[in-house]
């Protein structure tokens, strides 16, 4: 058995904030002592003295290896979770996608060929649905007992992914019979087509044009058909990447009427907006993924969301292409811009200086990037704390360090940063995963495949 401690640290999790000494055996944690009370024996002793100890970051939304538009999301498992890591998030669920007219379980399948022996930090999946029909619906109950406990519906991608208001409902009303839970991606995608349509014919052909298409109104008229099909259905349903103030205002009404309904937000939406889209020589190309970012004035509201808990999760949705060869695939027309923003890597820090701004506490930032997100997909306990029995998945913060955020110098495996050159207070020290030091004061240390599959158990946030 091997034993680690890490003293003089203060410890942060949602519930609390305390000095204390954090002892682990193997993969575990199994004690939480008050600084110097305790002599532990140990193989190894971490000093965090004048560090955070915070639980491994848990991103619920990733796209490693994403097909989209003929081409592949440019991180691997193997490097999207190495970076991961570097950037103190020790779990990703990435989204396994069924294929129109094949079924969940090829899906699944695929993205475990993908994934297996691959990965720096464990790994679950969610399941994207793009071809609702009798016998993918039977397949859902399967798969809620394998630990793909959550499915993506669209009602945007007209022909790709796009669900009709029926295959919705239906979906959901198998949800709310076998605990699985409904996220949704809510633009609608019909009308957004027309837009795009009569932009380009218009000669708008520019990345900013991308932002003006998918309009906040068709996002919140999305949001709003989502939540009363799901209340239709008695199910629960957590909103994706939600970046419009209109979009939010549909989610807190409905919470405040006391229905199950959920949102997530993402860094991209809080930090940027179409002043980046607009950025010239097709620099705003970087800046394309959907729902898309949207003018300064949302970002308050999204932040007040975050407070308030009418959203309660902060994911990336990091999906990253390449501007070389990728996102120059839309020169001369936004629609063919493939879709996604990395960020993996850069989630704990962006919302660290959102503590150091002083837009929300310390023990939030843990519960919107650690715990909250473990609760609602079913990894609580093992995930998203730190506490006896948790996994030792546990981060050696340094809140007064200072970087600056670039490309030169982030691993994720993409020729640009959405945040380069942004300077930030904060930075991971050390991390581990399951008791395994996996970075180390700029060193990375994981042996390749260290990573585990997880399977999740139905979400524990609806209670
Ligand atoms: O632009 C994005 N968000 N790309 C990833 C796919 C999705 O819809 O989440
Ligand atoms: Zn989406
Ligand atoms: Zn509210
Ligand atoms: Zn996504």
């Amino acid at each position: 058995m091997a034993r680690t401690q890490i003293t003089g640290g203060f410890v942060i999790t949602a519930a609390e904030e305390v000095h204390a000494d954090v002892l682990i055996e193997d993969s575990r944690v199994v004690a939480l002592a008050a600084p110097g009370t305790q002599s532990w024996t140990a193989d190894r002793t971490l000093d965090a003295t004048g560090k955070y100890v915070i639980p491994g970051g848990v991103d619920a939304h990733t796209h490693m290896e994403m097909p989209f538009g003929g081409t592949f999301a440019s991180d691997t498992f193997e490097s999207g979770t190495r970076a991961a890591a570097w950037g103190g998030t020790t779990t990703i669920i990435d989204f396994a996608i069924q294929s129109r007219g094949r079924s969940l379980g090829e899906g699944l399948d695929a993205w475990h060929a993908k994934a297996d022996g691959k990965c720096a930090i464990d790994y679950g999946f969610h399941m994207i649905l793009s071809d609702v029909n009798e016998s993918s619906l039977k397949e859902m109950d399967g798969l809620v007992a394998q630990g793909v406990t959550s499915f993506k519906l669209f009602t945007a991608y007209p022909g790709v992914f796009l669900s009709d208001d029926g295959q919705i409902l239906r979906a959901m009303q198998k949800a709310a019979g076998n605990g699985g839970l409904i996220m949704m991606h809510a633009e609608n995608g019909l009308a957004i087509d027309v837009l795009v349509e009569q932009a380009l014919a218009r000669g708008e052909t520019d990345p900013r044009y991308h932002g003006e298409v998918r309009k906040a109104l068709l996002e919140a008229e999305a949001t709003h058909r989502v939540i009363k099909l799901a209340q239709v259905a008695g199910a629960p349903v957590y909103v994706v990447h939600v970046s419009a103030e209109e979009a939010l205002h549909e989610i807190a009404t409905a919470r405040h009427k006391g229905l199950p309904v959920f949102g997530e937000t993402c860094p991209q939406y809080l930090f940027l907006s179409t002043d980046n889209l607009a950025e010239p020589d097709f620099e705003g190309a970087k800046y394309v993924c959907s729902t898309p970012l949207r003018p300064k004035e949302h970002q308050a509201a999204l932040w007040r969301g975050l407070r308030t808990n009418d959203l309660q999760v902060v994911s990336t949705d990091h999906c990253p292409f390449c501007f070389t060869g990728q996102k120059e695939m839309g020169r001369g027309d936004f629609s063919k811009i493939p879709n996604g923003l990395p960020g993996v890597e850069n989630r704990m820090d962006l919302l660290h200086q959102a503590v150091a701004d002083g837009r929300i506490t310390r023990r939030r930032w843990i519960e919107i990037a650690c715990a909250t997100p473990a609760r609602m997909f079913g990894l609580y306990g093992r995930k998203g704390t730190i506490a006896p029995g948790a996994d030792a998945d546990v981060v050696i913060y340094d809140p007064s360090a200072e970087q600056v955020m670039s490309a030169a110098t982030h691993h994720m495996a993409v020729d640009y940063s959405a945040y380069e050159g942004k300077r930030v207070t904060g930075r991971v020290e050390t991390v581990l995963s399951r008791g395994e030091v996996v970075i180390d004061r700029g060193e990375f240390k994981a042996r390749a495949g260290h990573g585990a599959y997880l399977a999740r158990s139905t979400s524990q946030y609806l209670g």
